[in-house]
């Protein structure tokens, strides 16, 4: 098959670049053109179809939740993410964030009710990661109303998220104790498992940032190292999304390269590089 060891032309890395974009808002770079070829030389192997443009077509006719559309995005986009990820976050989270909220439950100022949504979840790590600390952190945890989504366009990322089984390499940050305390190792295999208390706090559903969410409102919210491939135009869409399901006064937490920070500091306060706050 001749065809599938060339490279994409520009004209169709351009339509390829538009697909993708008009999906997931994510900006392919003509620069990325020799990945963007060895990538969907992979699909074109796996799937059979004969050609650039043949696939091209395939994809564009196929929703965003067909199983080859994921089988593609998981070619170009990227999951890595570990638990306990930006170690200073945590500390805000479990020395600033969680004793806010337990207080103020205390006084009656609010119930024992906190909702936290982990946008762009990957694999569940983060999202465990918050489960984790909360449990840890909040004695009387079990009388709370504790509901972690974690969603993903990525359907086989979501399944992995679902599964939740974690290698060493991702837990290579969770402090011992934590580890010892609310992980356990699978039976055989090098790699550890929640607890089922971690377990009953996390959800997961596929979501596209580029869609608002409908799943009420939020106490906080997590958006990191997704933002990073999007256009201004998209980025805009995305934080738009987000804001319209905090609540007053609910936070946000990005990662150190999302690209943000100006849209956000428009109608939100910025309290650290990647804490911004929505006002009351
Ligand atoms: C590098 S991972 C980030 C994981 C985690 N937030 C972290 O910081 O460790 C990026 C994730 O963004 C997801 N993603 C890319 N475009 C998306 C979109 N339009 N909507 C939702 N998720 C998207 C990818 O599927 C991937 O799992």
């Amino acid at each position: 098959m001749a065809t599938t060891l060339q490279e994409v032309t520009d004209a169709q890395l351009s339509r390829y670049a538009d697909l993708i974009y008009r999906h997931t808002g994510i900006r392919i770079s003509p620069k990325k053109k020799t990945l963007l070829s060895n990538r969907l030389r992979r699909r074109l192997r796996e799937t059979g179809i004969s050609d650039f443009d043949a696939y091209y077509k395939t994809l564009a006719k196929l929703n965003l939740d067909d199983p080859e559309w994921d089988a593609f995005l998981q070619e170009i986009t990227t999951h890595e993410t570990f638990l306990f990820r930006d170690e200073s976050q945590w500390e805000w989270f479990r020395d600033q964030f969680l004793p806010g909220i337990t207080s103020a439950a205390r006084r009656g100022d609010r119930d024992r009710s906190l909702r936290i949504w982990s946008a762009a979840s990957s694999t569940g790590d983060e999202a465990y990661t918050i489960a984790c600390v909360i449990a840890n952190t909040i004695v009387n945890y079990r009388q709370w109303k504790i509901d972690i989504l974690g969603t993903d366009i990525g359907i086989e990322a979501l399944e992995k998220a679902k599964q939740a089984h974690f290698s060493e390499r991702a837990m290579r940050l969770v402090p011992a104790d934590l580890k010892r305390r609310w992980f356990k190792q699978v039976p055989g295999e090098p790699l550890w498992e929640p607890s089922p208390a971690l377990r009953t706090m996390v959800r997961f559903k596929q979501h596209n940032l580029m869609e608002p969410l409908r799943e009420g409102v939020f106490d906080l919210v997590f958006v990191k190292n997704v933002l990073i491939y999007f256009d201004g135009e998209s980025k805009q869409r995305v934080v738009k999304n987000i804001q319209s399901v905090m609540k007053p006064g609910a936070m946000l937490v990005t990662g150190a390269a999302e690209g943000i920070s100006d849209i956000l500091k428009r109608n939100m306060e910025q309290q650290r590089p990647w804490l911004y706050r929505l006002p009351e």
